[in-house]
């Protein structure tokens, strides 16, 4: 079985979505770590109540490499094959991007390239975009920028605020993001440049 370490810095419904789609039987793979850099994020009591090993790493006073070091060392222990980014709001270090290379992924709720960074749906809703969505993709040390996945597309609407909009968004990224572990756990996919081919 494929071995998943999630990072996550709050809430965590993503992980919970992946957590539900393994359980279901939609996802062949099992959480083997939860991490976070945060120690009060509700998504580390969440993955204690579903009984699985869970973890905070305070970044204190590291730099992002040493701090970085201190997540691959965690990371490898579990022997986890793929790492997901469930609502990890820090930048990766390329020594962690060299330590998993090609086996990270993210969720972002904007349809990327537009969107980058925090508050991606405030940012659509003040641009005024009519459309907008969820993407998954392949991680490298730049920010939301590595080859995409997946994405999914939900309509603006003119009475949204970022409450509605970001649920409509959820959603789409509960159902995505097990797909796209999927799709790479299975391995049917290959890169042509940045493009992400589905075998
Ligand atoms: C999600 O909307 C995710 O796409 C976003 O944080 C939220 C986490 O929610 N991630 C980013 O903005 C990354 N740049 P969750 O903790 O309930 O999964």
């Amino acid at each position: 079985m494929k071995r998943l370490g999630i990072l996550l810095s709050g809430r965590g419904s993503n992980f919970a979505a992946i957590a539900r789609n393994i359980r279901e039987g939609a996802l062949a793979a099992e959480i083997s770590i939860v991490l976070s850099n945060r120690a009060a994020a509700p998504g580390l009591e969440l993955a204690r109540s579903l009984g699985l090993p869970a973890r905070a790493i305070p970044p204190q006073n590291l730099d992002r490499e040493a701090y970085d070091s201190l997540l691959i060392e965690a990371l490898m222990e579990a022997e986890v094959d793929l790492v997901c980014l469930a609502g990890y709001m820090r930048l990766l270090s390329a020594r962690f991007v060299r330590a998993f290379e090609n086996r990270i992924l993210n969720i972002h709720p904007s349809l990327l390239p537009a969107f980058t960074g925090l508050d991606a749906q405030h940012q659509a809703l003040t641009y005024g975009v009519k459309v907008t969505g969820c993407t998954v993709h392949l991680v490298d040390e730049y920010l939301d920028a590595g080859p995409i996945l997946m994405q999914a597309a939900v309509p603006v609407l003119d009475t949204d605020t970022v409450e509605t909009l970001s649920a409509r968004i959820l959603e789409q990224e509960h159902r995505i993001f097990p797909l796209a572990i999927a799709k790479v756990l299975a391995g049917s996919i290959r890169m042509e440049g940045r493009r992400v081919i589905s075998l």
